[in-house]
């Protein structure tokens, strides 16, 4: 007991002797300072995106105390105070769960001891790499001509980032064929990019990476692919049809067809073209069909494409027609026609089985003089010649024909509902066919065009032409009957022979006029005749109006 009493007593002196020790040590004035002061970042300086980072800041301080004094820590990021701490241990640290890109910088510490200061060195921390992207879709299915948006977002890290977006196919035969499209958020960490969906495109995905700069250089995540795209065909890739089937030779009724399938799905059927070369031959805008009929001659020989196109998608596909005309193909069939076996006898290019134009004749129907004002009509027609057989109608003295025409028959037309003079002339024609070389395509005799005036025009002229000379005669006389007034009044002047010279003149248009219209018109009919007379008889009856 009294044991205990002294411990208990020794005890209270002790705190006693503190209490009246501890002021005195204040005024002792204990010397601190500051030997050293290091960061030390954990793992490393440079970490990988994703990994822990912890940053220590270690004091070293020697104190003449015996208890370790109590200092100030504080931690910098770019020369931005982010953390402080009042402690009494050698090591602060400061914990970085998951380091993203915006961790990465230029970091330091210092430690405040009273008045005295001490500052680390500059310690410079990378994080390598951005984390990975997140990549949704609005459709997991879609139409060709459509789209698909794309968001690509990278969560943890801060804007500016940059998105490159790709889409591609699945398995497309080891043939890459991308789409790239590349944005930049610089306010929010994710981007929204549509893609148009293709032709061909049949499974598709979209692969995001994201970029960030950071320290000078850029960091980049992995590139993550989104989920699949299903892809629906808004129609089919279009087909040919081509009749006859097999050996196609001149003469054939050729028929080319081009089809498509289009699904429920699309608003708007596509337009359809059938191309030869460039020149479009046939289409068809709503509808899955487009087709091209002809008779078969080698000028259709080609390549023939035909293109379906609708808003964003076009589909094409081609087919080279050969259409046989060769002689020379047609003299081994002759070979094979001579034997038995009519029913399974090949084909041959027709004109081959009957030889080439021979014979050429122009014939002109009704009669050779045409009345102007009705029709003129010319035939050209061969021998037995078999079609196709061009014809072609020339004018003599000119080189180019002014009609040609292509038939499957012996003769050819041409006409015109109103001739005129202009169509006076000498014609000929040709014709050939494929037996024949365009240069040597036998000529026709030559035809003699001639193109009449109807009666009733010739007698309009001929009432025009006595009208101008009654009108000429009348004045004629008016003027004598003035002049032979003014004699009288002045009988000097009398001896002026005005007349005569007014006589002359008149004689002049008097028979101009007559002669003219015979020698143009070539008639001397009755009506001519008539005309003459009253004239005749003025002529007559003037010169001795003008002797009295
Ligand atoms: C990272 O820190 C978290 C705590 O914030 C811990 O749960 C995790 O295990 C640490 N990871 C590693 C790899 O140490
Ligand atoms: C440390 O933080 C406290 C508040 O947590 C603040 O009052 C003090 O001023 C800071 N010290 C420095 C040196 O900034
Ligand atoms: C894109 O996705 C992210 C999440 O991954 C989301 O936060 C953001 O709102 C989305 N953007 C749009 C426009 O839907
Ligand atoms: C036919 O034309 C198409 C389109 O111009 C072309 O792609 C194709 O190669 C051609 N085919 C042949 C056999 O020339
Ligand atoms: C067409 O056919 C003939 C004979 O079969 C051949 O000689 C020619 O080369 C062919 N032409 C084309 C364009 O295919
Ligand atoms: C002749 O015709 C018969 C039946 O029509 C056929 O079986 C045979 O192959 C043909 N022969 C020749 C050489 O084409
Ligand atoms: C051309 O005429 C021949 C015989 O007159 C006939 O067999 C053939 O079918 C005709 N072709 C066309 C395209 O009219």
């Amino acid at each position: 007991m009294q044991l205990e009493w002294a411990q208990e007593g020794k005890m209270w002196l002790g705190l006693v002797l503190m209490l009246l020790l501890c002021p005195s040590l204040e005024g002792q004035e204990n010397s601190f300072t500051i030997n050293h002061i290091y960061m030390e970042i954990l793992p490393g300086q440079e970490v990988q995106n994703g990994e822990n980072l912890t940053l220590q800041c270690i004091v070293d301080i020697s104190t003449t105390s015996h208890i370790k004094p109590q200092h100030w820590v504080l931690f910098y990021k770019d020369d931005v105070l982010f953390h402080n701490v009042s402690s009494m241990e050698t090591t602060e640290s400061y914990f970085i769960p998951q380091a993203r890109v915006y961790d990465a910088g230029t970091y330091k510490c210092t430690v405040i001891l009273n008045n005295k200061e001490k500052t680390t060195s500059e310690y410079q921390v990378w994080v390598k790499g951005v984390s990975d992207p997140r990549v949704t879709l609005d459709k997991r299915e879609a139409i060709e001509g459509g789209v698909v948006m794309v968001n690509c977002s990278v969560p943890e890290e801060k804007p500016p980032i940059h998105f490159t977006i790709e889409k591609l196919k699945l398995h497309a035969n080891g043939f890459k064929q991308k789409r790239e499209k590349k944005k930049s958020s610089y306010n929010q960490n994710f981007v929204m990019l549509e893609f148009s969906v293709e032709e061909q495109d049949h499974v598709i995905y979209f692969q995001c990476q994201a970029t960030i700069f950071s320290e000078n250089h850029m960091e980049y995540s992995r590139a993550i692919k989104s989920e699949l795209v299903t892809v629906t065909e808004s129609f089919s890739n279009p087909k040919f049809h081509v009749s006859p089937e097999g050996v196609i030779t001149e003469g054939d009724q050729l028929h080319i067809r081009c089809t498509i399938q289009v699904t429920h799905l699309v608003q708007a059927f596509p337009e359809i073209i059938i191309q030869k070369d460039k020149a479009i031959v046939a289409y068809k805008s709503h509808g899955n069909e487009a087709s091209y009929s002809v008779m078969a001659m080698v000028e259709h020989n080609g390549n023939y494409t035909c293109k379906v196109e609708a808003s964003r998608i076009s589909k094409v596909s081609s087919i080279v027609v050969n259409i046989t005309g060769e002689l020379l193909s047609c003299s081994v069939v002759q070979l094979y026609e001579m034997g038995e076996n009519d029913s399974t006898q090949p084909r041959c290019p027709f004109h081959c089985l009957s030889a080439p134009v021979d014979e050429v004749k122009l014939s002109i129907l009704l009669n050779e003089d045409v009345e102007s004002g009705k029709a003129v009509v010319l035939r050209c027609s061969v021998n037995e010649a078999s079609g196709p057989i061009t014809f072609r109608f020339y004018r003599e003295k000119e080189t180019s024909p002014f009609y040609q025409i292509t038939l499957n028959d012996t003769q050819a037309i041409w006409h015109k509902a109103k001739a005129s003079k202009e169509h006076e002339g000498q014609y000929y024609c040709t014709a050939s066919n494929r037996g024949n070389r365009v240069k040597n395509s036998p000529q026709s005799n030559i035809l003699t065009v001639r193109v009449f005036l109807a009666p009733w025009i010739k007698g309009l002229i001929a009432v025009f032409a006595i009208g101008v000379i009654i009108a000429i005669l009348v004045l004629g006389a008016r003027c004598y009957f003035l002049k032979k007034a003014k004699a009288k009044q002045t009988p000097v002047e009398m001896s002026r022979p005005a007349a005569p010279l007014l006589n002359s003149s008149n004689e002049k248009m008097l028979s101009d006029p007559n002669t003219e219209a015979n020698r143009h018109y070539g008639y001397n009919e009755d009506v001519g005749n008539h005309a003459m007379k009253p004239i005749n008889e003025n002529k007559d009856q003037e010169p001795q109006a003008t002797r009295n």
